[in-house]
Parts: structure tokens; sequence; C-alpha cells
């Protein structure tokens, strides 16, 4: 079976379609015959070399599959073989086969494609868990989605959306009109405009009530200053240190240098609160994930909930993938195809 491999830190050419032996499951494992595979953001950063959380190289990323499970282990369940499924993968989704604990399968429901499917799981959980689990976002209240046009971006809108709230975005100004039709009530180019005053304009002086903020370094500290009372922040990414510039370690460096210390104290004088999101880390938490994809999954059925894949690759076009995406074209999902 093939694997994507990133084979060490560098530029699009490091990934290779490596060819190895068939895998097989533990106890308690099933194998899935992957039919799409997810590209996110961290496969990227973990390229450049500029990812906390990534494995070393060489290494298979990809946390999340749809595909159809060929094998069972001891223990599950024999009514789960051939079932279509998808899942959470802790890194090595990007390959043909898979192995997956069972509790992070879940049912593909008839009414997804195995590339809608694959586009579900990080982007949709994610997005519930900052603007729904920790978030608390109501319908009377307001929400800035940066990114709104990527993949996170995209999901937290139709959350938010389903939530009633009222929704600010910023994008590259070619996805404006998309996002418009998404039914993102006002979108902001940041890449041309301060996005920090454009959004006291729109609301008058009094900010949002809740920012979802992947970018980090100094974008934190406004996104800080664009909540209202009882406001709160989400950071859930660093993507500033991408950016082009100084390189890996520099470029860390900068993005520590210019990002808020916050102390308790603040948030006790001016009602406002900060947390952090990070899927990667919540492997412990099964019963509350399975919870969250549960509702996602209905909304799904009940149509609030529409997963939108922009562009499917095939695995040996993966080197495009990851520059399609660097280069800021992707509107929502990108897809990787055997
Ligand atoms: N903490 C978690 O659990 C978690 C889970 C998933 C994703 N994330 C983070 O969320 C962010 C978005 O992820 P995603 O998968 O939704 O991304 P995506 O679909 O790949 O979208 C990326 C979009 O972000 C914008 N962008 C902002 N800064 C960028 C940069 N320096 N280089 C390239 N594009 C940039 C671009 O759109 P515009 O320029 O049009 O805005 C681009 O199209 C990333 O920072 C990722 O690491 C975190």
């Amino acid at each position: 079976m093939r694997q994507i491999v990133i084979t060490k830190k560098g530029g699009p050419q490091v990934l290779k379609v490596l060819e190895v032996a068939d895998l097989l499951p533990s106890s308690g494992e099933v194998r899935i015959s992957v039919k799409a595979s997810g590209l996110n953001f961290a496969d990227i950063m973990t390229r450049m070399g500029v990812y906390p959380d990534a494995p070393p190289y060489p290494c298979v990323m990809g946390y999340e599959v749809s595909g159809i499970i060929d094998k069972i282990s001891s223990g599950i369940d024999p009514s789960w073989l051939g079932k279509e499924v998808l899942a959470i993968t802790k890194y090595k989704g990007q390959a043909e086969q898979v192995i997956v604990p069972i509790d992070q399968v879940f049912e593909k429901p008839p009414t997804m494609s195995f590339e809608q499917a694959a586009a579900f799981p990080v982007n949709y959980l994610t997005a519930y868990l900052i603007l729904s689990a920790m978030g608390s976002l109501q319908s009377h209240e307001t929400v800035l989605i940066h990114n709104v046009g990527g993949g996170v971006g995209l999901a937290a809108l139709e959350i938010s959306n389903h939530i009633g709230a009222e929704t600010f975005g910023t994008a590259s100004q070619r996805k404006h009109e998309f996002l418009k039709k998404k039914g993102l009530k006002y979108a902001i180019d940041y890449r041309n405009q301060n996005w920090k005053d454009e959004l006291m304009k729109l609301t008058n002086g009094r900010g949002v009530d809740l920012v979802l903020d992947p970018i980090g370094g100094k974008n934190l500290k406004q996104s800080y200053q664009s909540v209202s009372s009882t406001g709160r922040v989400g950071l859930f990414g660093l993507s500033v240190v991408t950016e082009p510039g100084l390189g890996g370690t520099f470029q860390k460096l900068k993005m520590l240098f210019q990002t808020p210390i916050f102390h308790p104290f603040q948030f006790l004088l001016s009602n406002k609160g900060v947390f952090g999101v990070n899927m990667a880390r919540l492997w412990h938490e099964k019963k509350k994930v399975r919870i969250w994809a549960d509702i996602l999954l209905s909304g799904q059925k009940e149509g609030w909930i529409n997963p939108h894949v922009d562009k499917v690759f095939k695995f040996d076009q993966v080197g495009e993938a990851h520059q399609y995406i660097e280069s800021r074209q992707n509107i929502g999902k990108v897809i990787l195809v055997p």
C-alpha cells in the first residue's frame, strides 16, 4: 500500500509517495481502506518544520480519513466489517490504509460523499469546540471568524449561522462573494485593510462577543482588543509562523515576542476571557468528542452542516495540494485521494 511521506523539512519536493507493507490491526483496532484523506494546515506547517506537535521525520501526516473497514481485530463487532466510515487518526491518514482504534471511528452518513466525510472531522470538531463547547456562542451574540474562507472558518460559519449569531469574518477579497452566499454578514479584507479598525466601525466601537483566532502573534493582541465586555477569544492556531520571512526558528521567535502575555487580573477587571483549543491534544476525551461528533453528524442529516470540498488532489499531486493551500487559494477543504 502507498503512503504520503514527509521525508524531511523543506518545500513540496520533500513529499514522496512510498510503497510499504500492508498494515494489520491490533486488539481494539480496525483497518480502513482509505477513500479520501483531509489535508490540513498543520500538515503544511509540519513540512515547513514549524508545527510544534509534529511527529519526527520521516512521517506520514493525516488527522482524518473516510473509507471502508476491510479488516478487524479480535473483540471488534464483526458488523463493522465492510462499513463505510469516517475516522479521526493520530497522523498516518494520508495513506491507502490506516489502523484506527474503534472508538475514533464513526459511521459515514449515506448522504455524505467520501470526500465530504474526510472534510468533516478536524474542521467541524475544532469549530464546534471553540464556538459551542468552550466559546458558548449565543443567538443574541456576535462572532468574528478569522480566515473564514479556510476549512475551519467555513465550518465555523455554518455552525454560527445555525446558532443564529451575527457573523463577521476576515478573508482575502476574492473569497468574499462566496462567503456572503454562505451567509457571512460582514466580510473584511484583512490583507488590504486594518481589520480591527473596520470591525470597530461596523460594530459602532463595541467589538464582538467571540473571536476565533488561528493566526496568533500580534493578531492575538488585536483580537483581545476587539472583544466587548463578556467577550472571549479562542486561540487555535499560529499560522503567523508560516508567513514568508526569516524562516523557521527566527519566525517562531518573532511570533513569541509579539504574542501578548495575559495576567488573570486583566480578565477580572474587564470581564473578558482567552482560551486555547488544540484538537491534537484531546485523545483522552473520546467520550466528549463523540458527543460533539454525533451532534454535528445529526446537523448534516438536518441540513445545517454541509462540508464544502474545494478541490480534490490525487496522492501523486500532493505537492500541488500543499502549494494550493500555502498560496491561500483554497475556499474550504482540500482533499487527497489514493
Ligand atoms: N487547534 C486545532 O485543533 C486546529 C485544528 C484545525 C486547524 N487549526 C488551525 O487553524 C488554522 C486554519 O486551518 P485550516 O485547516 O482551516 O486552514 P486552511 O483550510 O488550510 O485555510 C488556510 C487559509 O488561511 C488563510 N491564511 C492565513 N494565514 C495564512 C498563511 N500564513 N499562509 C497561508 N494561508 C493563510 C488563507 O486564506 P485567506 O488569506 O483568504 O484568509 C488560507 O486559504 C491554521 O492555523 C491551523 O493550524 C487548528
